[in-house]
């Protein structure tokens, strides 16, 4: 059976002090849940968050990483260095890193076939902008992005890959896909895994949604078949809303 996860995005927020508190009123308050729990601070926080979440189930991840093993990449973070923290998932092609940051769907999967060499599990972020699903192209560009992202891998990568379907237009702009329209993305993802690999990769990978989820709209979205749960940005940031995110899963 494939995995619940409420995995929260904190983005570029939260200074050290503001991350030991939300962490210790989340580790405070959890509640209990079989859904696997994810939390992405900034990468200056990263090792501090580790700790404060160590005797918690809570899982430390980070929101972005390089390709390169090691060398000359001002700024950038290997896998090897968020491994070396006890780190052992990675956000990758969040839509801010695509938008901002000139990823291409070529160098997030240079990034996914970084990561999985270093036995990292992998986040995967895609999703279309506003303009594609008003042209109806939303399905056509979804399967893109997934071909040029991960279809180059073996079937056995697939265990260490979790979806994340972010449409743009949702994006910390308060609007969120309908539940109705989130199964029907989530159901022709499914789809096209399975055309590609096999029911079984497609029936067992975890696909969550991503995309203005609040405490208000989050029982209704993760009760869809195929949505697995959630990538929370926004609401991630204060510890009741992320709480009662968790327990609407
Ligand atoms: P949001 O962000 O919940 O603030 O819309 C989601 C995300 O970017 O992952």
């Amino acid at each position: 059976m494939r995995s619940k996860i409420v995995a929260g995005n904190w983005k570029m927020n939260k200074t050290l002090a503001e991350t030991n508190v939300l962490l210790s009123e989340l580790t405070g308050k959890l509640p209990d849940t079989t859904a696997e729990v994810m939390v992405a601070p900034t990468f200056v926080n990263l090792a501090a968050a580790v700790q404060d979440v160590s005797a918690s189930s809570i899982q430390v991840i980070a929101q972005n990483m390089h390709f390169a093993e090691n060398g000359a990449y001002t700024g950038e973070i290997s896998a090897d260095m968020l491994l070396d923290i006890g780190v052992d998932t990675v956000i990758i092609g969040h839509s801010e890193r695509r938008a901002y940051f000139g990823e291409t769907d070529a160098i997030l999967a240079k990034k996914v076939v970084a990561a999985l060499a270093k036995n990292l599990r992998v986040v995967f972020c895609f999703g279309e902008e506003l303009e594609d699903r008003k042209t109806d192209n939303h399905f056509k560009l979804v399967a893109e992005q997934l071909k040029n992202g991960l279809f180059q891998l073996d079937a056995s990568a697939w265990s260490k890959i979790v979806l994340a379907y972010e449409p743009v237009w949702a994006i910390g702009t308060g609007e969120t896909a309908s539940p109705e329209q989130a199964q029907e993305m989530h159901a022709f993802i499914r789809k096209t895994i399975a055309n590609q690999y096999n029911t079984e990769i497609a029936d067992s990978v975890s696909i969550l949604y991503g995309g203005s989820v609040k405490p208000a709209n989050a029982k209704e979205i993760f009760s869809k078949e195929d949505v697995d749960g959630g990538l929370i940005g926004g609401a991630a940031l204060n510890a009741d809303d992320f709480i009662a995110i968790i327990s609407a899963i």
